[in-house]
């Protein structure tokens, strides 16, 4: 099929470079003729495992291109998978989305399916369809499905090759069979809902997920009060498939570009038609009192952080990705910053984001060790595999005073036990 993706970004990228995969014709649009050259050359412009190697090998069935009215005009489904970023008020902005719909209305020549993959608030689709056969400027039939996105992060690839699901929201049988084509070549579960059921897949499931950690952060935080460990009560939890052992990891909050987002947004929603979710809202609350953990904890251990050195290990809001989009690190940081706090910082792919923010205030180390080396501190923000590949001989050896502030309970206690380390994590006893 002749496909065209309006949008590069993470959900953008992936759905274009999968559907090549596919078999498909795919034509990939993007404003940032910057970013357009550096795909041309086959290089991705975010950092996502297997996505460059994915690319190399369809690039003979993808194109770049900022020409979207080229992109548009013939195809026969057109993805859009441009950002939804939050307003102030907590709701989505979908003025991205509307040009893109303004574009294509402009372009298109030949009968088409409209995909939407950006995540939009309930009854999206419907007023895009509205708008795009109103601005139509060829008599071409058009119709909207909504397709949402479940892809993380750091696993984008394997996620959308595998998915556990793909939704698809349609209104006609047309539509349906035109979505069941494009993804006729994975083997995965289709689920047929109408549009507005889709729409609310993707939140609800969003919004689950995120509530889920905040549950298991607010327990975390009260086995530490009375001697319990976390992951042992997590494991127990896990085992009852009516749980299920995922997503129950604590640590100090969810980031990231969808749950922070998707949960104010659908609070937003909620609160407007005047049926508050209020598990909602508590999962957002917890996650923000949550992202603060590490420097309270900070301040417990001293009296004053003024001229102390803190060894600051990840910066983004998880493994595996530069995103720095809502990581517990932009809220702590300027804090100690705030406080007179020395933090030296180490990550292996968020250290260039996080150098646009803040140049000059936090030294950036190449290695590890570099940051440990005589710290007064050492605070965990994201579990890469080198900091869990680490022995608290490293930290005991390197620090001034060795006090580790794990956030995402990257080591077994017994790593720590006797180690001379004072160890304090999520939800778990503090050993030395
Ligand atoms: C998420 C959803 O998983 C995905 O389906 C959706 O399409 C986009 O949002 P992503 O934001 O990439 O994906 O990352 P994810 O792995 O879900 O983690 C989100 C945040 O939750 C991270 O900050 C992570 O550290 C945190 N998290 C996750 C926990 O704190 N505990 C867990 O058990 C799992």
């Amino acid at each position: 099929m002749k496909i065209a993706i309006a949008g590069t970004g993470y959900v953008g990228l992936v759905t274009g470079v999968v559907l090549a995969h596919l078999g498909h014709q795919v034509t990939c649009v993007d404003v940032d003729e910057k970013k357009v050259e550096t795909m041309r050359r086959g290089i991705s412009p975010i950092y996502e495992p297997g996505l460059e190697e994915l690319m190399a090998a369809n690039m003979e069935r993808l194109t770049f291109t900022t020409d979207y009215a080229a992109a548009y005009r013939d195809a026969e489904v057109i993805f859009i998978g441009v950002g939804t970023p939050e307003k102030k008020d907590g709701s989505a902005n979908l003025s991205y989305v509307n040009q893109v719909i303004r574009q294509i209305a402009a372009s298109l020549e030949r009968d088409a399916v409209v995909v939407v993959k950006s995540t939009v608030p309930i009854g999206t689709n419907d007023k895009l369809e509205q708008l795009l056969r109103a601005s139509l400027v060829h008599p071409v039939q058009v119709e909207l499905a909504s397709n949402p996105e479940f892809l993380s992060q750091g696993t984008a690839v394997r996620d959308t090759l595998h998915a556990a699901r793909i939704v698809i929201g349609v209104e006609s049988e047309h539509a349906e069979a035109v979505m069941r084509t494009v993804y006729a070549g994975l083997d995965q579960p289709i689920v047929v809902t109408n549009r507005r059921s889709a729409e609310m897949i993707k939140y609800a499931s969003n919004d689950f997920l995120a509530l889920k950690i905040s549950y298991i952060n607010e327990i975390a935080n009260l086995c530490e009060l009375l001697g319990a460990n976390i992951q042992d009560v997590a494991r127990g939890m896990g085992l009852d498939p009516r749980i299920g052992d995922r997503f129950l990891n604590a640590g100090i909050g969810y980031g990231g570009s969808c749950f922070p987002k998707d949960t104010k947004a659908l609070h937003w929603v909620s609160n407007y038609y005047d049926r508050e979710l209020k598990t909602i809202k508590a999962a957002i609350e917890v996650n923000d009192r949550q992202k603060l953990l590490l420097v309270k904890k900070a301040r417990k251990y001293y009296d004053s952080l003024e001229g102390k050195k803190i060894a600051v290990l990840g910066l983004t809001f998880k493994p595996e990705t530069d995103d720095l989009r809502e990581a517990p690190s932009l809220v702590n940081i300027p804090i100690l910053l705030d406080d007179g706090a020395q933090v030296y910082a180490w990550d292996p792919v968020g250290e260039t984001n996080y150098r646009k923010l803040y140049p000059e205030e936090v030294t950036y180390c190449p290695s590890i060790e570099q940051a440990l080396e005589g710290a007064d501190l050492c605070l965990i923000f994201t579990e890469w595999a080198d900091v869990k590949a680490l022995k608290a001989e490293t930290f005991r050896t390197l620090m001034k005073t060795p006090i580790v502030l794990d956030g995402r309970n990257c080591f077994p206690l017994k790593c720590f036990e006797g180690s001379g380390v004072t160890y304090d994590s999520v939800g778990r006893p503090t050993v030395h």
